[in-house]
């Protein structure tokens, strides 16, 4: 979809907003609310800031990533009001705010000071932020009841954010394919970032999160967060987590490739892809999101069963027995939207199988989540089988020759839609 066609579509989801704020705040009694979009806190005893993140229900309403201290009242029955800080400051720029439809169906008020605005007969008044910016504002800040609602309202996403969602995939995946490259070229990890982020034309503070990108027995880290300057001298595997932003809302897609000569590690990575695609299948209205994490151990089962990793037990015993877990020890994904691991995902806790689950609700419409299976050589976590008396079923040799490789991941942004799903991710994959 163009993005004039995505603009088009901001002031209903803005409608869809007051009408789900506006029941918010009644079922909780409150008359207006002031939301903060933060600021970039300082460092201790230092006079340059963290890399700011603008607060998620701010991020809701507006799309707009960078600004600080900007204030959004939302009150029943009005036009929402945006005061957007633009002080006259010689050392940092002011971008002017491109004309947008949004702008129809929000007042913008331009602001010099930080702080909060006054305002005039608020009545009972909410106020949600980073408290790090609520210091002396009037009205009761963050009340927890409030904020479970508000951020319920970011479960079912409006067709504006899934049109967000998918065209954030299309961003990531131009940088995916140049990161491919650059490894197929022989690049280094931060040659691979540098060709990820030229090909996306976006800088490491406005991605939703630090791009993992890992070769070797590096790929075998979930979250490996350095970029060696020197590729290895033998290039085996690259696994890329690597996601973009679109008017806040951010994709998150991981891609893993095997080098040239590692037929084996070739094989597992279009095992684990079949399954992940299987999964991504089975994303439809009405299905439980633990269903699609436990169906993923079966076929992570199967899959080091047919690989020769493990033998002599069945798929099942594989599974109940934690051997799985070995190889895939993190959940199968979570909510997406304005943030990477979005909001609400978690109203009961995972079950004690499966402690990083980030997502336990049985999926509806218009929920979007990530579909991202794993199949790892984890060191610390294959000692303990390799030690015990489950040692015997597994292929030592194999292992050892793999675990150089580091693991595999491959992960999609799938939608729910009425009759099933919508992957964001592969709709435009070349
Ligand atoms: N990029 C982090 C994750 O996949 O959850
Ligand atoms: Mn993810
Ligand atoms: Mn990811």
């Amino acid at each position: 979809m163009p993005n004039q066609d995505i603009l088009d579509l901001q002031p209903t989801h803005i409608q869809e907003l007051q009408n789900r704020y506006e029941q918010a705040l009644a079922e909780h009694g409150y008359d207006s609310l002031l939301i903060a979009s933060g600021a970039a806190p300082y460092r201790y005893r230092d006079d340059q800031t963290y890399v700011f993140q603008g607060f998620g229900p701010f991020l809701h309403w507006t799309g707009l990533a960078g600004q600080e201290h900007s204030w959004l009242l939302i009150r029943p029955g009005h036009k929402p009001v945006l005061w957007l800080y633009q002080p006259v400051d010689f050392w940092h720029a002011n971008p002017a705010l491109p004309e947008e439809p949004w702008q129809e169906v929000v007042e913008v008020r331009s602001r010099q000071q930080p702080g909060a605005p006054e305002l005039d007969n608020p009545g009972r008044l909410a106020v949600i932020g980073d408290p790090l910016v609520l210091d002396g504002v009037p009205g009761e800040h963050n009340p927890a009841a409030l904020v479970a609602a508000v951020e319920e309202t970011r479960v079912h996403k409006t067709p504006y954010e899934i049109e967000c969602l998918a065209h954030a995939n299309r961003i990531a995946l131009a940088g995916h394919n140049a990161a491919r490259d650059a490894f197929l070229a022989g690049d280094s990890e931060f040659g691979i970032n540098l060709a990820y982020q030229q090909a996306t034309g976006q800088r490491e503070a406005e991605a939703p999160y630090h791009s993992i990108i890992g070769l070797n027995e590096h790929a075998g880290t979930l979250h490996y967060q350095y970029y060696d300057v020197q590729p290895p001298r033998r290039p085996r595997s690259l696994l890329i987590d690597a996601g973009a932003r679109y008017r806040g809302y951010c994709s998150d897609i991981t891609r893993t490739t095997a080098g040239p000569g590692e037929p084996r590690f070739a094989a597992l990575v279009h095992g684990l892809e079949k399954l992940q695609l299987r999964l991504c299948e089975m994303v439809a209205p009405g299905v439980d999101y633990l269903d699609i994490h436990r169906k993923a151990h079966q076929g992570i089962a199967a899959l080091l069963s047919a690989s020769g990793l493990v033998s002599g037990l069945s798929d099942e015993t594989i599974v109940e027995q934690g051997i799985s877990r070995a190889f895939f020890p993190h959940g199968i994904g979570h909510f997406l939207g304005i943030q990477v691991h979005d909001v609400a995902g978690k109203p009961t806790p995972p079950p004690e199988d499966a402690p990083f689950l980030r997502l336990t609700r049985t999926l509806e419409e218009g929920m979007v989540v990530t579909i991202e299976p794993g199949l790892y050589f984890i060191p610390s976590l294959l000692e303990p089988v390799l030690n015990g008396p489950q040692a015997k079923y597994l292929n030592r040799s194999l292992l050892d020759e793999l675990q150089g490789c580091g693991g595999i991941r491959i992960e999609d942004n799938v939608a729910v839609t009425a009759s099933g799903a919508r992957n964001l991710t592969r709709e435009t994959e070349r």
